[in-house]
Formats: structure tokens, sequence, C-alpha cells
């Protein structure tokens, strides 16, 4: 095991930003108090969670009211999905890609699996929808409900999500968009792009693990998910995790500070990694759509070997990576978005993610560059397939 810790996996989990963790420590302490109670001492929490719900709600250029605090970002798109689609009841057509994150994906099977009509658009070999099929799906359909992901977790490949909601709009429909990973990594101004809603994870962003935000366009019609409480607007029961919402709300300020400074740092240091896995390591392709990507991600495909084998050799020099999306590590079936995108299936095994933030630095990606190449060079040599192989020994 290596002293040094290269932290790559970030669109999985980042660490908690000091700023964020400062800002929330006063409600771990003395302020204490549940904002809904009638006394003073609750009361005064409660307009942190107000200034809270502001500065988000800023951040994405939306008001207050239209802002609902959730425990994550899958709780926020279940909300999104099943209750816009529950209010318009069974029958309603449920649209949406066949490389969401299962947090969008399960619910919207789950709903087909009720008599709900549903529908998941291929992707295109970079992992982009064909915005005409996303028309032809939704022609003739009243009160549809279409959910398309802003920027994919795997590929990093970012969703014309602009003319996907305009379309949407254009037929009707509720448009929400899971945008986990876009969030802190590219604007998000709900008054440029007419998302009726749209979700986020606190821990993507250097928030804690255990918040998420949906933001919900006033006007918006869906069924609250959550039921037993009168918090968040009768919108979403359960006492409100005070620290959390402040220590979003801080993070959603240092994403607003940063980020453009962010993008100009992050794209040079995943370009140069790329650009070194390319030149020394042969029978290598780049997964995803390299001209409208987020900064910070990388997939590639090793062909012949076992992205799992990658990241457990690279973990023993300290270097932390993800094959396919860590929600669904534990099952060693191949990733469904770099299937759905039609990648060789010599590389879908082999199809490894790279992913930065912030507090990544230049030298973390030249200390990858030393230690993967020979590592790539030792598991090609044990693997029983390589080039010329008979595919169908190997799917
Ligand atoms: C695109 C996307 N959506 C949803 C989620 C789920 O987020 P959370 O962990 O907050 O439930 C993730 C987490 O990996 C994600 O990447």
């Amino acid at each position: 095991m290596s002293n040094r810790t290269v932290y790559f996996d970030n669109n999985a989990t980042t660490c908690v930003a000091p700023e964020v963790r400062e800002a929330m420590m006063p409600f771990f302490g003395e302020l204490y108090g549940n904002p809904s109670s009638m006394h003073a001492f609750g009361g005064q929490v409660e307009k942190y969670v107000k200034d809270a719900r502001e500065r988000v709600a800023e951040f994405f250029h939306a008001r207050p009211d239209e802002i609902i605090f959730t425990s994550c970002a899958t709780e926020s798109d279940n909300t999104a999905i099943r209750g816009a689609a529950e209010f318009f009841g069974r029958g309603t057509k449920v649209v949406t890609t066949a490389v969401e994150h299962p947090a969008v994906l399960q619910p919207c099977r789950r709903l087909k699996a009720q008599g709900y009509e549903e529908v998941e658009l291929p992707v295109d070999h970079v992992g982009q929808i064909d915005l005409g099929q996303l028309r032809e799906t939704l022609k003739g359909t009243k009160d549809a409900v279409v959910s398309v992901m802003w920027a994919n977790n795997e590929t990093g490949t970012v969703f014309p999500i602009k003319e996907v909601a305009e379309i949407a709009k254009e037929a009707g429909a509720t448009i929400h968009t899971d945008a986990v990973q876009a969030c802190g990594k590219v604007d998000i101004d709900v008054t440029k792009v007419p998302v009726d809603m749209l979700a986020v994870s606190g821990h993507k962003f250097h928030a804690p693990k255990g918040i998420g935000i949906l933001y919900v366009r006033r006007g918006t019609k869906f069924k609250p998910f959550m039921l037993g409480g009168h918090q968040e607007s009768g919108r979403r029961a359960g006492t409100e995790n005070v620290p959390y919402i402040v220590g979003i709300a801080r993070a959603c300020e240092l994403a607003r500070d940063g980020m453009a400074d962010e993008a100009a740092k992050l794209a040079p240091m995943r370009d140069r990694l790329e650009a070194g896995i390319l030149a020394s390591c042969p029978n290598v392709i780049v997964n995803g759509d390299r001209a409208h990507r987020l900064p910070n991600t990388l997939n590639v495909g090793f062909e012949y070997i076992e992205g799992e084998a990658i990241a457990y050799r690279l973990s023993d020099a300290g270097i932390c990576i993800s094959t396919g999306s860590a929600c669904a590590s534990g099952s060693l079936d191949p990733s469904h978005v770099i299937r759905a995108m039609g990648v060789p299936f010599i590389a879908v095994h082999g199809s490894t993610r790279f992913s930065l933030s912030r507090y990544n630095t230049m030298e973390d990606v030249d200390y990858v560059l030393e230690k993967l190449p020979p590592i790539i060079a030792e598991l090609r040599r044990m693997s029983p397939f390589g080039p010329g192989m008979d595919p169908t020994t190997y799917k």
C-alpha cells in the first residue's frame, strides 16, 4: 500500500470543503433547535434555513420557494419523476435516456411496471441522444414526463439540456434533469434553461453525503413523495437537516465563486492525463463526447483487460478511480452506459473513469501517468485476450 493518495474518483464523491465544514459546526453544537418549533430557540435556527434557501436559489438563479431540500439526489430524482407521473396518472408517457443513473432509470422502470408508458431513448457512440427522436417520441402526447440528465456521471458527456427542455416544453411535457454531475462544474441557470425540475447532490460538490436539492419551478405539478409533515411547504416531509442545509448553501457559494477558475485548471489536467494515457498505452479508446464533456472527467476503455484489475492495482499505488459507476460496483456487469454507447466489447470491460476535483494537482496527474502504463502492460501480458482473438470467447 502506497503512502501517497491520489483521489481521482470525484464523480463518486468529493471531500467536504473546509469552508463547508466550518459553516456547519455551530449546528452540531449550540444551534440545535428544530426550525419548526414555536419558541425563539428553534426560531433562531429557522432563519439560517431561510438564509441557506435564499443562497441556494441565487446559485441556480431561482426563487427561494422553488428550492426543496432532500436527503440526496436519489430522493430528488424519485420525487421529481414519480411525483410528476403520479400527478398525471397511469398511462402517462415517461421518457428518459438509456444512460441515466439508476436513481432515474429505476423509478422510470417501476412506473412502467405500474402501467405507465416508458421510453428509454438510445444514444450514439459518444453518448448523445437524437433530439429529432425526442421530438418524435413526444408527438401527440399530453402531460408527458421527460427526464434527461445534464451530464453523464461515467463519461462526463454534457447533454444539450436547453434544447431538450425546449422540445419538452413545446410538447407540453414536464421536464426534469438530473444535474448531479453538472453542479459546480458548469453554470446552471434556470432562467436560461427552461427545466421544470432539477436534482443535485451535496456530496458531489464538496458538501456532505446525505443532502440533496430538488429545484421545482413555480407552477410545476407533482405529488410529494415524502409524506408526514408540513416541512418544505408541504412538499417534502421530515425535520430539516439544518447543518447539512447550511453546508450545501456554502458549497453552492464556493462553486459560484470558483467554478470558472476550476474549469480552467481541471480541463488541462484532464487533457494531459488523456494525452499521456493515449501516448503510453496502446489499444485504448476514449469513451464519451470529447467536444461536450465535463472538464473533470475522463473515461477510457483499455482493450483486452478488466477495469476491476486496473482499479485494484492502482489502489495499491494509492490511486483511487472507478470502473462504471460506483453505485454499480460490487456487480461485475459491464456498465449500462458504456454498453448503450455501443463501445466495442473488447473495451467495455476495461472502461475506467478518472474524475478530478479542485483539490487535485498536475503532480497527481504525473503520478498516475508514472504508475499506470506498467500496470496496463503487465495486465496485458497476463490477459488471455488480445488482438486477433476469437470474439465469441469474450463477452
Ligand atoms: C448522475 C447521478 N445521479 C444521481 C446520483 C445519486 O446521488 P446521491 O448519492 O445523492 O443519491 C448520482 C450518484 O452517483 C449520480 O452520479
